[in-house]
């Protein structure tokens, strides 16, 4: 049983995966990126390459180049299906997720000791009554979060291998960023740097009542 640090719909699980089980994710996200290889996504309209390099599992990933930020079902570089998300990322929404839908989206962000990302929300989606699930593995990065304003105060938290944070209720739509990443804090990746997994609902569930006449 793990009992959040809740504050206002942000939820931090401090150490949520132990080692075995950040080792055991460690090898679903390998067999993932077998299959659908980092690639280096770009900014809308300018094509400023990200420092991130990404790739995503289940029925829809995020992707972003110069026609803007979207969900799609393929690999923008091999045109193929994203890979099945592994039944470990679906355990970790039921446990986490308090929604009653699957996840749709797995986007997996990979950071060398160079990389980081922009403050932004999560906005892409259709249902934002389904939280964003986030999980760390490897390197400790320095994460941001702020308000629902891009003006609004942000506090900076330290994100380790194995913590697992939430994003849901008034923080579904909080500015978050990822500063920098603390080169050589985790053991577990054998060649250094972080992996962030995001799981996410991105369309409305059908909730159409089965019909009760006659
Ligand atoms: C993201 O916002 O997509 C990634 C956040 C993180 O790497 O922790
Ligand atoms: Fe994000």
């Amino acid at each position: 049983m793990h009992t959040p640090v809740d504050s206002g719909g942000l939820r931090l699980y401090p150490g949520y995966l132990d080692r075995p089980q950040q080792e055991a994710l460690l090898a679903a996200v390998d067999s993932v990126l077998a299959a659908a290889p980092l690639y280096t996504p770009r900014m809308p309209k300018s094509g400023r390459p990200f420092t991130v390099r990404m790739s995503n599992c289940g029925p829809l990933g995020w992707v972003s180049d110069e026609q803007g930020y979207r969900y799609q079902a393929t690999h923008p570089e091999s045109g193929r299906p994203w890979p099945p998300m592994p039944a470990l990322l679906l355990a970790i929404w039921d446990e986490l997720g308090r929604y009653p839908h699957p996840p749709e989206a797995c986007l997996i962000n990979f950071y060398d000791q160079q990389a980081h990302m922009g403050l932004h929300q999560d906005r892409d989606e259709q249902d934002f009554s389904a939280p964003v699930v986030s999980l760390s593995l490897g390197d400790t990065c320095l994460f941001r979060i702020g308000g629902t304003e891009r003006r609004d105060a942000t506090r900076s938290l330290r994100l380790a291998s194995g913590d697992a944070i939430v994003l849901g209720g008034s923080a579904r739509l909080a500015f978050h960023g990822v500063d920098r990443i603390i080169s050589g804090s985790s053991s577990l990746l054998a060649e250094g740097g972080r992996i962030n997994l995001t799981l996410r609902r991105v369309s409305q569930p059908d909730t159409k009542t089965p019909s009760v006449e006659g």
